[in-house]
């Protein structure tokens, strides 16, 4: 193809032009029709390849599109305009861990997952623990700032990165932040560059902080008959003081497909909306202490009963059930996957609203997440018949949303799939400010063209 003669010329074994190899760079785990076979992959082993990438891009002017481990919800990484998919899965090396500093070093193709099994005899953790850690790559995690369950007590990846080597639009690499918990000198491009979703940069090393992995845990899972009730038992506990290290819901219709659809059981899972928290602690007895609080208080909001797992391999189970309510979904239909946070005092009045969806849609509209961050995954099923692909049915929700003081993603992004959907939650003045910081790092918009928003083209 003419378009790729001097990348082929350039590039060997890095640059995969096959199509066949091309397939799994095409999605990744949007659900529905995001199928965008890209006209390259460049799977490069080290940063001056990325940018003698770019270099040449500078005058080629294709898009190039930088790719995690594919786990995005919102068709992040794939090639909705063709180019170049560059995944970084072969930049997967654990560099170097400075103890003095509790500082990790490691490449963006590190499955997250990795990092906490390398850490493990260290007795430190890196919290931020994203539903797909056993696949997602860190560099994906630090440029979509994700989350996890664990985000209620531990933070967000970006509370983590503490540096990383960047390959700008232009082919030329900074480091930005340090070895440093602190950094007060002009305006964070760090923190810009996280989350910003391979749109400004490429992220080629990062520096994570780690933490004290604290020895003793417990996961406790509550039943609920009502909704409401388990909503506002989380609430309840969170305005007390007392904030576990990850407290879930997983609504009954949720929890019904997912005993259905995955090979997996657990307590209670049976007995309607369940509530799941989680308690890491350094002594055994402040954890017990937390969960006879805890359980009681599940109980005086309704919870038919408490089921407290102390065993690792039970409590393994519970989390193992929990990640995998996504997959579930997926394996019952096509789901349209929102990602809403709100104020968490305003959770128990939100969630019957989003309820109240299925009637008027005439769908099913199954939730589940982070209800201790009040971000919660509202998933609703594509009913085949939307001749607006869902369309209306979003809008509603997030005309909701905007009442309760949300926006519209807490941690999966805005991607592909949910840019026309920015103006609920960001300004006019806001996303032009956006379109002006991405025209300064990328005058050729050439980083993952079509996501976040578009940029008009100058003289169309
Ligand atoms: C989760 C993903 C969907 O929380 O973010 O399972
Ligand atoms: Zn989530």
């Amino acid at each position: 193809m003419e378009k790729l003669g001097r990348f082929e010329k350039e590039f060997d074994y890095e640059l995969l032009t096959d199509k066949e190899k091309l397939e799994k760079y095409a999605r990744d785990e949007t659900p529905g029709d995001y199928y965008f076979l890209p006209d390259a992959a460049f799977l490069p082993t080290e940063t001056d390849s990325i940018s003698r990438l770019l270099e040449i891009d500078n005058d080629a002017k294709i898009p190039i599109i930088p790719r995690g481990g594919g786990t995005s919800r919102t068709a992040g990484p794939l090639a909705v305009n063709g180019g170049i998919v560059l995944s970084t899965e072969k930049m997967n090396e654990i560099i170097d861990f400075d103890e003095k500093n509790c500082i990790l070093e490691v490449g963006p193709g590190v499955i997250t997952e990795e990092i906490n099994k390398f850490l493990e005899k260290y007795g430190f953790f890196f919290p931020p623990d994203p539903s797909s850690v056993d696949s997602c790559f860190i560099g994906g995690n630090v440029a979509t700032n994700a989350g996890g369950a664990r985000c209620l007590l531990y933070g967000l990846t970006r509370d983590y990165v503490r540096g990383i080597e960047v390959i700008l639009p232009d082919g030329s690499k900074e480091f930005l932040g340090g070895r440093l918990k602190k950094d007060a000198t002009g305006y964070s491009l760090l923190n810009l560059l996280i989350g910003s979703e391979g749109t400004l940069g490429i992220i080629t090393r990062i520096l994570l902080e780690v933490v004290n992995l604290p020895p003793y845990s417990a996961t406790l899972v509550a039943p609920f008959k009502k909704l409401e009730d388990a909503a506002l038992s989380s609430f309840n506990i969170l305005s007390s003081g007392i904030t576990p290290s990850a407290f879930e819901i997983i609504d009954e219709d949720a929890v019904k497909v997912a005993i259905t659809n995955l090979d997996k059981k657990i307590p209670m899972a049976e007995e309607g909306t369940l509530l799941i928290a989680e308690l890491l602690e350094d002594s055994k007895g402040e954890l017990e202490k937390k969960f006879e609080i805890i359980g009681n208080k599940f109980l005086e909001s309704n919870a038919s009963d408490v089921f407290v797992a102390e065993e690792n391999h039970q409590q393994e189970k519970i989390w193992d059930f929990r990640r995998n309510i996504t997959e579930a979904l997926d394996l019952f239909g096509t789901i349209i996957p929102e990602d809403v946070s709100i104020p968490r005092a305003n959770i128990p009045e939100f969630i019957p609203e989003i309820k109240k969806l299925e009637k008027e849609f005439n769908t099913r509209v199954f939730t589940f997440g982070h209800i201790g961050d009040g971000n919660l995954h509202v998933n609703i099923l594509k009913n085949e018949e939307w001749k607006d692909n869902g369309d209306k049915i979003i809008n509603e929700l997030f005309k909701k949303l905007n009442t309760f003081g949300g926006k519209i993603s807490g941690e999966h992004g805005i991607g592909f799939t949910k840019k026309k959907y920015l103006k609920y939650s960001r300004t006019e003045k806001e996303i032009k400010l956006m379109k002006n910081i991405k025209s300064e790092f990328d005058p050729l918009n050439i980083l993952n063209p079509g996501k976040i928003f578009d940029i008009e083209e100058k003289n169309a």
